[in-house]
């Protein structure tokens, strides 16, 4: 049975990437347990916009837990406190009526906060853009079916390749550290025989900027693997540290 809820929030307000930010109180009634927390936002916004207030800026676009544009940390969790679950599929029957719920935006000094729950995560584009394309030709469908993989091998590089990118495990981590999003970047073509040419060259490239990038180091804290919405393995870790570390022994690789 549907029932409502009513919530008190504590939302962070910021004009923008250079003025100070605070948490404002909003107070939300009659909020269906069917509602996704977007939509609740949704309708906080509307009440804002009707009464000439700024409505509340977040980030979102598929709501389907595709996309990985969603995101902010719910009451000190990163997506809130469902496990393996985006912020637009967050459910609020997941709350209690009478909860404060505090909204804040991904904390890491390299995403930069745009507008109250929007920061850039241009960082996380830069990281991909290192590990450029993949050389191989496959051709078509067929061809590259017949190109033998063992299961467990391919299931390995598809639970990498379920990273959306949303940079909760940045947002997470008390290191603000990408390894997360990294390895499975890396993982997810390393671990196939097609990713191999160019595996050396990728895991140098996209560590280096990662790091310029001023992400933190990992110390297996394990928050990252805790909050990851697709619950990406910090196996992948271990994988790309051993890709570094033999990319880094070939003298052909800058
Ligand atoms: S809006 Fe696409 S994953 Fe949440």
């Amino acid at each position: 049975m549907t029932k409502t809820l009513n919530l008190t929030l504590k939302v962070w307000r910021q004009k923008g990437p250079d003025s100070g930010g605070r948490l404002e109180t909003y107070n939300a009634e009659n909020i269906s347990t069917d509602m996704s927390f977007l939509e609740m936002i949704d309708v906080i916004n509307e009440e804002l916009t009707i009464t000439g207030k700024e409505p509340i800026a977040f980030d979102h676009d598929c709501r389907e837990g595709i996309c990985g544009m969603c995101g902010a940390v719910v009451s000190g969790r990163p997506h809130g406190p469902e496990k393996g679950t985006t912020l637009c599929q967050l459910h609020m029957r997941h709350f209690s009526d009478g909860d404060t719920i505090v909204i804040e935006p991904w904390r890491s000094r390299a995403f930069k906060i745009i507008k109250d729950l929007v920061v850039d995560r241009g960082a996380l584009d830069k990281i991909i853009q290192a590990g450029g394309y993949v050389s191989v030709n496959t051709g078509g469908a067929p061809d590259s079916n017949a190109i033998p993989i063992p299961q467990d091998t391919a299931e390995k590089a598809m639970d990498a390749a379920a990273c959306i990118g949303c940079g909760a495990c940045v947002a997470a981590c008390p290191n603000a550290s990408a390894m997360l999003f990294t390895s499975a970047k890396i993982s997810q073509l390393a671990l196939l025989p097609q990713g191999r040419p160019e595996a050396a060259r990728r895991a140098i490239a996209m560590v280096r900027i990662m790091d310029e990038l001023g992400f933190g180091n990992c110390s297996n804290e394990r928050e990252c693997e805790a909050e990851c919405p697709k619950e990406i393995s910090i196996v992948n870790i271990a994988r790309m540290n051993r890709e570094f570390f033999k990319a880094s022994f070939l003298s052909e690789v800058k």
